[in-house]
């Protein structure tokens, strides 16, 4: 298993960091402990995280926000994907907005407030149904002809939105929800294997379900690692595109889950797992 991927040109390590855990609860608002954001943002760097997942919905903006504090100037090879097309009127409210002229705005924002000059992987975080799916993906394809976007990328996408926007632009990663327990982009994932793009499974650890599975369980008691440890080395093992992005607040579980970029599960224990 290679501890590479691709995304597009670049090269990051198999296991992400999900950054929207650092904003205040239910994602919305700031974190009570702000300088506690930017530790465990920071302490992701010195375990060798060079892929950082977040959104302008994630606070809203807030999460960029963080970002660009704690880590601006960035270190080299250091790659952030961030994403669009999702508004939050309140804090229970995900809503599609995909219209080209609020995606333009979206890429300028995210623009300014992680203090960059080119976004490395924008992503579309979610189809909106009011809006026809070519026209958002058009506006994306209209911010890297601007020179804004690197590279592009899907999320909470099916097959055929997939081949969809692979006529309009080049998409290099897809970000769907992907966990043991939910493996409903089974096809997706398969979809980004045969295309050799990025596949980043969200809710990895099931925002915590997972890690009560009782197949999980099952072989964390019987090796010398932990029910996420297990979730995420699975994962790894799943398929070589897959780029897991685990989100937590606390330092601890940090350097639980990144310690598990060098597990290795027995065939015995991945077939207990499947
Ligand atoms: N594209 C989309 O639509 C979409 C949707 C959701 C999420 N995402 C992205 O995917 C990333 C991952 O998703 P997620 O953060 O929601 O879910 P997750 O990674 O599956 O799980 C995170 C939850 O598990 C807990 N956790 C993490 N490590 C743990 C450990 N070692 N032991 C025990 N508990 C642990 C965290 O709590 P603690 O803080 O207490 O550790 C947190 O509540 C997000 O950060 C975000 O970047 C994308």
């Amino acid at each position: 298993m290679s501890s590479n991927i691709r995304i597009g040109d670049l090269t990051v390590n198999r296991l992400g960091f999900g950054a929207m855990r650092v904003c205040g609860p239910q994602v919305w608002g700031p974190p009570k402990d702000r300088a506690g954001a930017h530790r465990v943002l920071r302490r992701a760097i010195e375990l060798g995280v060079n892929f950082f997942d977040t959104a302008d919905s994630y606070g809203p903006h807030i999460d960029e926000e963080l970002i660009a504090e704690a880590l601006h100037p960035y270190p080299g090879g250091l790659v952030i994907g961030t994403k669009g097309g999702l508004l939050r009127p309140r804090p229970s409210a995900w809503e599609p907005d995909g219209r080209p002229a609020q995606l333009k705005s979206a890429i300028d924002g995210s623009l300014k407030r992680l203090k960059l000059e080119r976004i490395d992987l924008y992503q579309l975080h979610a189809p909106d149904p009011k809006v026809p799916f070519a026209d958002s993906v058009g506006a994306l394809a209209d911010g890297q002809r601007a020179g804004k976007i690197r590279h592009i990328g899907l999320s909470n996408v099916s097959v055929m939105q997939l081949e969809e926007a692979r006529d309009i632009v080049t998409v290099v990663s897809v970000q769907n929800k992907y966990n043991i327990g939910d493996r409903s982009s089974e096809e997706v994932l398969k979809a980004c294997e045969r295309l050799e793009i990025a596949f980043l499974p969200w809710y990895p650890l099931g925002a915590g379900a997972v890690l009560r599975s009782k197949k999980i369980l099952g072989v964390s008691g019987k090796i010398t690692a932990t029910p996420s440890q297990v979730s995420l080395a699975w994962l790894l093992a799943k398929s070589p595109v897959m780029l897991p992005i685990p989100g937590t607040a606390s330092i601890a579980h940090l350097e639980e889950n990144i310690a598990a970029a060098t597990l290795k599960l027995s065939a015995e224990d991945l077939a207990a797992l499947d």
